[in-house]
């Protein structure tokens, strides 16, 4: 069996075993998705998101991009967000890093990579804002590691201050948005800050009034 047909001979294993514990989990699925969660995490093959919080399909609704960034010019990531906030009504939106990102860590390196220098670029900004408190730490993947945290620090006050998410507070909508590492070494996923969830968590300059 070739590497590709065994992917399908595991996919139908994987749909008659869930078949079996219940039969009209796919028709039933089919029907519609109401999802609680976006999940905005990296494309690394390792933060696999529906695993690691054991959510089943239909659960959890998904972006991922390299080094987990919000641009607010980037359409695609723009799309998902306002169709979970404006449409599927997610209550909760998280931003999710990782230890060890390799984007994280390619953004500290000086080095040309062509196209996705401008998406790291993001990055760099974050290091550059911050490169006193990231120089003063002594071991360079610890220095990726605080980075991949600030990045999810980032990334959060770029999502809450996205008209599509202060509409939906306007609008009396519940909608929290939540900073999580996961670590690559042991599985876990860790809390970074507070979450963000009305607009005077924000600070008045980000703040949009119609
Ligand atoms: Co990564």
């Amino acid at each position: 069996m070739s590497d590709l047909e065994s992917l399908f001979a595991s996919n139908v294993k994987w749909a008659n075993d869930i078949k079996e514990n219940d039969p009209e989990f796919f028709s039933d699925l089919a029907k519609q998705q109401t999802p609680e969660y976006l999940w905005i995490g990296c494309s690394d093959s390792r933060v696999p998101a529906n695993q690691i919080v054991d959510l089943a399909p239909g659960e959890l609704f998904v972006h991922r991009n390299v080094a987990n960034v919000v641009i607010h010019t980037d359409l695609n990531c723009l799309t998902v967000l306002n169709y979970a906030v404006e449409f599927l009504k997610v209550k909760h939106v998280m931003v999710t890093g990782h230890y060890g990102c390799g984007g994280v860590r390619a953004a500290l390196e000086n080095r040309k990579l062509g196209l996705i220098d401008y998406w790291l670029r993001n990055i760099r900004d974050i290091y550059y804002n911050n490169r006193d408190q990231i120089d003063a730490i002594e071991r360079f993947e610890d220095r990726v590691n605080r980075l991949c945290e600030l990045n999810v620090i980032q990334q959060m006050d770029n999502i809450a201050h996205c008209n599509i998410v202060q509409n939906a507070w306007g609008r009396g909508q519940e909608l929290s948005i939540h900073g999580w590492i996961y670590d690559i070494r042991d599985g876990i996923l860790h809390k970074l800050r507070e979450p963000i969830d009305s607009l005077e968590k924000i600070p008045e300059e980000y703040r949009l009034y119609s």
